[in-house]
C-alpha cells in the first residue's frame, strides 16, 4: 500500500486516504446562501477518489465574507442550503467533507470574480475590520479596529457557525487563520499594531485565534474533528515566523484542534512568494509538523502523484491537499492512487472508465 493511500484518523474520523481538496471560494453564493453550483463543485471533488473535501471559506458574519459572492453561515436559510448541499452529496458519496468557517478582516469587501479589488457599497460592498486601522493596501478602505465588544461577537459568530456547521451534517470544521484574513492578520506584527491584551507579544497575538479555536471546540461534538490553516511564513520581514507558527499549533493541538493546514502568505503586498515552485509549502509543515506535534496538511504547487507520495512516505506532513490541480483534472486523486498501484474504487456511472475497464485508460496517463 502507498503512504498516501493509507487512512488517516482525525480524532474519531477515519480519511480513506491522506488526499484533500482544499478549499476554494467559488464566488458564486447569493446573499450568503449556497447555490446548484456548490453542490455540483464540492459534488465533483467528493466523487475525486480525496479523502477528504472542504469547502470553501465561508463567513460567520455578513462582513466576515471575503466578496459579496461568498458563502455564509450566519443565516438560518444559509444553514438549510448546506444542510441540503451535504444531504444530495451524501446520496452518492461517502467521503468526508469539512467546511473552512473564516472572517475576513480587513481583506473583507472583496469583488471576488473580477478583481481583487475593494467593492464599493453601490455592488454590495461594506468596511472592514481589523486588529488595527491599517488597510491592506493604500486604495483599500481603512478598516475598522476591532473593540473588545466586537471581538466577543466575533467569537460568538464562530461558535454560531459551527454549531450550523455540525447540524447541516459537516463532519469537519477548519478555521481560517492564514492569507491575511481576521485571525491571520491578528497573529502577524505586520498588521497587528494594537497595544491592548491583543497585540504585541506572540501570547496577546495568539489570543483571538486561540480563543476562538477553544470556543469553536467545546461547541462541536468531540468526535468533529477541528483543523485550523496558518501561515507558516507571511513571506516579508517582520511578519510571522515558522518558530512562532511553531507554538501556534502546539496551543492548537493542546485545546483539541487535530490538525494545522500550513499555508502562508496574504498579509503584505510587499510579499515575495516562490509560489511557481512546486512544494513551495512543504518545508513550512514538516517544521511545524516536527515543532508541535500536531498533524499536518500541506498544500501548494501539488502536481504529482510520486511528490505527494514523497511529502507523505517521509513524514514531512500528514495530508496533502490540492486546489488548482483538482479543477483541472478532477479525478486527480483517482489517477494518482492508480499511479501508485492502488485499485480506488470507481463511482458505479463511472465504473467503464476506470483503469481496469477501458483499455484507454493506459493511453491516457501513460502509465
Ligand atoms: C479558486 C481558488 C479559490 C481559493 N479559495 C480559498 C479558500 O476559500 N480558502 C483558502 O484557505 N484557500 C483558498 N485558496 C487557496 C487554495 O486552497 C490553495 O491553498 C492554493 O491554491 C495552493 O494550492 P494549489 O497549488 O494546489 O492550487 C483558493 C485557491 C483557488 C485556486
Amino acid at each position: 500500500m502507498s503512504h498516501l493511500s493509507s487512512p488517516l484518523m482525525l480524532g474519531t474520523l477515519k480519511l480513506p486516504n491522506r488526499i484533500a481538496i482544499s478549499p476554494m471560494c467559488q464566488y458564486s453564493a447569493v446573499d450568503g446562501i449556497a447555490q446548484p453550483w456548490h453542490t455540483m463543485h464540492l459534488g465533483s471533488m467528493a466523487i475525486s477518489g480525496a479523502g477528504l473535501v472542504i469547502a470553501e471559506a465561508t463567513g460567520v458574519t455578513p462582513e466576515g465574507r471575503i466578496s459579496p459572492h461568498c458563502l455564509g453561515l450566519y443565516t438560518d436559510e444559509q444553514e438549510s442550503a448546506l444542510t441540503r448541499l451535504v444531504a444530495d452529496i451524501r446520496s452518492y458519496s461517502a467521503t468526508p467533507l469539512g467546511i473552512q468557517l473564516g472572517h475576513a478582516g480587513r481583506k473583507a469587501s472583496a469583488e471576488g470574480f473580477d478583481s481583487g479589488a475593494p467593492a464599493m457599497p453601490d455592488v454590495g460592498g461594506w468596511q472592514p475590520v481589523g486588529p488595527s486601522a491599517f488597510p491592506i493596501q493604500n486604495d483599500w478602505p481603512v478598516p475598522k479596529p476591532l473593540n473588545s465588544a466586537d471581538i466577543e461577537q466575533i467569537v460568538e459568530a464562530f461558535v454560531s457557525a459551527a454549531r450550523r456547521a455540525d447540524r447541516a451534517g459537516f463532519d469537519l470544521v477548519e478555521l481560517h487563520g492564514a492569507h491575511g484574513y481576521l485571525l491571520s492578520s491578528f497573529l502577524s506584527p505586520v498588521a497587528n499594531q494594537r497595544t491592548d491584551c491583543f497585540g504585541g507579544s506572540l501570547e496577546n497575538r495568539m489570543r483571538l485565534p486561540l480563543r476562538i479555536a477553544q470556543a469553536v471546540r467545546e461547541a462541536l461534538p468531540m468526535h468533529k474533528p477541528l483543523g485550523m490553516r496558518i501561515n507558516g511564513t507571511d513571506h516579508v520581514e517582520d511578519g510571522i515566523t515558522i518558530e512562532e507558527a511553531g507554538i501556534l499549533a502546539a496551543a492548537l493541538r493542546d485545546i483539541g484542534c487535530d490538525y494545522v493546514s500550513v499555508s502562508s502568505g496574504g498579509n503584505s503586498h510587499a510579499q515575495k512568494i516562490p509560489s511557481t515552485v512546486p512544494g513551495y509549502q512543504v518545508s513550512y509543515a514538516s517544521d511545524i509538523r516536527k515543532s508541535s506535534g500536531i498533524a499536518t496538511m500541506t498544500v501548494g504547487m501539488i502536481l504529482e502523484p510520486q511528490q505527494a507520495e514523497d511529502i507523505v512516505s517521509t513524514a514531512s506532513s500528514d495530508m496533502i491537499a490540492i486546489a488548482r490541480a483538482a479543477l483541472d483534472n478532477p479525478r486527480w486523486p483517482m489517477h494518482a492512487l492508480t499511479e501508485l498501484g492502488m485499485t480506488p474504487e470507481y463511482p458505479k456511472p463511472y465504473w467503464r472508465s476506470g483503469p481496469e475497464i477501458w483499455r484507454g485508460y493506459k493511453w491516457v496517463h501513460r502509465n
